[in-house]
């Protein structure tokens, strides 16, 4: 036991020490509490980085994805911690309560508005990367996957285990599993397969106590959570168990662009009508841009008709005659290939080890925004929104649409927190990038995306105008600094998870209820809800 003049001088310690408030000491006295709290010292050592330390910079650069959020202005961490070990972890958020620090949790770094390594708060980042491994089992069509990994990786190890198995994910093999599958996640195999959520069947996550959990200690509702509901809210999620999909020894693909000089607005309206209600076998998306006309010093709109379709060639033409002719799709147009290949030849890359290059620098910033089609937008809506995209701010600006139905159509809503499924058309991203720093041009080209928002509301989802949690957007509505409220988290909420959102504030309330894990979108305790 510890004699009573040792625990009196521990307290007269811990009572100075909480009177210096110079950011130097709390810096100083987090580590120190990192240090005492883990069980082998040095090695934690190895994973904390403080802004002395002369790799600081590089770590946090690393995943930063947007260099919106990468300016001198941008708000720092105290510390970035890179977890090798599960008690790196535990040591993080049990230190970071008792000094008063928020946690930003980070996979990947995608996050379309810097919520994994931004706040405004004082804060620390705990950064995934040395959380990485994935263990693929063919024999179950299984794998357990870290979050650190990337959908790239995933892919990669999937195809040097398997040549007809693969996973249902996104187009961007940089994107992390860790923010994809907590937020929902979807790629070509969506109307066949759902979501990347979907396809989930176990989980490892860190609560705020420091308790570790696989699915069945967590229990079904956290479980259900964080399929979706974004991770950010309920904890810090380590590793993921999958369900691999199969794929056929060989799909097809095509890239076909039209004009507006080659009926682009017929087309687009059309495929509207049929894209989500062909055979869940194709993937059929677009990709909307200006582009210089082959008149010189014009230009037009090029609609990119891209797919993936689980087949051959033949069936393809011929599914296509009978329901879309107006694209007037070509066999020349079209390739078979190996599943992995089709994921190489949309990424434009010459080998699969690329799929592991995690150093492609980012070069711009951008503002991205989304939206759920739910009936047909009839031509003259078209026709206005191409007249967007010659406004003064819209160079370089993308819309991609990507169709619903297939599956989506027979998963309920409540299902998980991703409530967007039957009735829907299809999802469209809006993005617009900039090269040069500065406020002017990030305003110029972030007031045009928010008009072309506006411009687009007749157009959309209505009551509440939906949205999807992995496309973030804080313009949408964002929590009380501090805390969160439930009133103004519903004002986001309903938007990302309409009813769902209820479900997600009672998980919080159970896991969560003094609400650590938040940020400027996270889920609200309901022991809040008296409040504005
Ligand atoms: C270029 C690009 C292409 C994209 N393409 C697609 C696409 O094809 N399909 C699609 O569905 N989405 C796509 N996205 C969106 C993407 O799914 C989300 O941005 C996703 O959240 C990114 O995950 P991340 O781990 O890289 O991001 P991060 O920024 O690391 O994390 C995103 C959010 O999840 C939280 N989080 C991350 N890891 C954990 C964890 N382990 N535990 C708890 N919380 C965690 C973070 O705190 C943050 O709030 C794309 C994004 C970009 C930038
Ligand atoms: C400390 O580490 C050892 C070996 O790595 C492990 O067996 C033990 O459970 C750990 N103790 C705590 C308190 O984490
Ligand atoms: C502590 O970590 C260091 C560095 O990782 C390692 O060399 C050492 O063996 C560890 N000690 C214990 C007791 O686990
Ligand atoms: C960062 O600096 C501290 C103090 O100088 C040191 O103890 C720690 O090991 C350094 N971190 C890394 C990852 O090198
Ligand atoms: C565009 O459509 C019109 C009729 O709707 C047709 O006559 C014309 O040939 C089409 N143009 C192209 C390039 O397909
Ligand atoms: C389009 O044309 C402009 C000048 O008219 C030129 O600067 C630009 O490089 C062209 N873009 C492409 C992709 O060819
Ligand atoms: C990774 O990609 C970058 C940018 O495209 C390139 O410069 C680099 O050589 C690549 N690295 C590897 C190992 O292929």
């Amino acid at each position: 036991m510890m004699p009573l003049s040792s625990f009196f001088s521990v307290v007269v310690i811990a009572l100075v020490s909480s009177f210096t408030s110079s950011a130097v000491k709390t810096d100083e006295n987090f580590v120190q509490c990192l240090y005492s709290y883990s069980n082998n010292s040095s090695s934690i050592s190895k994973v904390v980085y403080i802004k002395t330390n002369s790799s600081y910079s590089s770590i946090l650069k690393f995943s930063i994805q947007n260099l919106r959020f990468a300016s001198n202005s941008t708000p720092k961490p105290f510390a970035i911690i890179t977890p090798k070990e599960v008690c790196h972890i535990q040591a993080a958020i049990i230190c970071s309560q008792h000094h008063g620090l928020q946690i930003r949790i980070r996979s990947a770094g995608h996050d379309f508005e810097g919520l994994s390594y931004v706040s405004k708060v004082p804060f620390v980042v705990v950064d995934l990367i040395n959380f990485r491994e994935i263990e693929i089992d063919v024999k179950k069509g299984s794998a357990w996957i870290q979050s650190g990994a990337n959908i790239g990786e995933l892919y990669y190890m999937i195809s040097e285990k398997s040549k007809t198995l693969g996973f249902p994910a996104g187009f961007c093999p940089t994107v992390g599993i860790g923010g994809l599958l907590s937020g929902g996640g979807y790629g070509f195999m969506l109307r066949k397969y759902g979501l990347s959520a979907d396809n989930v069947i176990d989980a490892h996550i860190i609560d705020v106590k420091g308790r570790l959990f696989d699915r069945e200690a967590m229990g079904e509702d956290l479980f259900w959570a964080i399929r979706g509901g974004g991770g950010a809210s309920f904890g810090v999620i380590l590793a993921w168990k999958i369900k691999l999909v199969p794929v056929p020894p060989t799909v097809t693909v095509f890239r076909v662009s039209k004009t507006l000089e080659q009926n682009a607005t017929k087309i687009v309206h059309k495929w509207q009508l049929v894209a989500s209600k062909l055979d869940e076998n194709i993937g059929l998306g677009i990709l909307l841009h200006r582009v210089n006309s082959s008149k010189k010093d014009e230009s037009t709109i090029e609609a990119l008709f891209q797919s993936t379709f689980f087949g051959g060639i033949d069936q393809l033409i011929h599914l296509m005659q009978e329901n879309f002719p107006e694209l007037d799709l070509k066999r020349e147009d079209c390739i078979e290939m190996a599943w992995i290949e089709s994921v190489l030849y949309f990424l434009g890359f010459s080998s699969r080890e690329a799929l592991l290059n995690r150093s492609q620098p980012i070069t711009d910033s951008f503002k991205a925004k989304s939206d759920f089609v739910m009936n047909p937008i009839p031509e003259f809506g078209l026709e206005g929104l191409w007249h967007m995209f010659y406004e003064d701010g819209a160079e370089g600006a993308l819309m991609e649409l990507f169709p619903f139905g297939g599956i989506m159509d027979k998963i309920p809503d409540s299902e998980t927190p991703f409530p967007h499924r039957s009735g829907n058309l299809y999802i469209i991203r809006y993005s617009v990038p900039w090269l040069q720093e500065g406020y002017e041009i990030a305003q110029k080209h972030m007031s045009w995306i928010r008009r072309l928002y506006s411009y687009m509301e007749p157009f959309v989802s209505k009551s509440p105008r939906a949205a999807y949690v992995n496309y973030r957007d804080l313009d949408i509505g964002i929590n009380n600094k501090g805390y969160t409220s439930y009133k103004k988290a519903s004002i986001w909420g309903f938007k990302y998870f309409k009813n769902n959102f209820n479900r997600l504030a009672y998980v919080k309330t159970k896991v969560d209820p003094l609400n650590f894990f938040r940020n400027e979108q996270s889920i609200p305790s309901l022991l809040s809800k008296g409040r504005n």
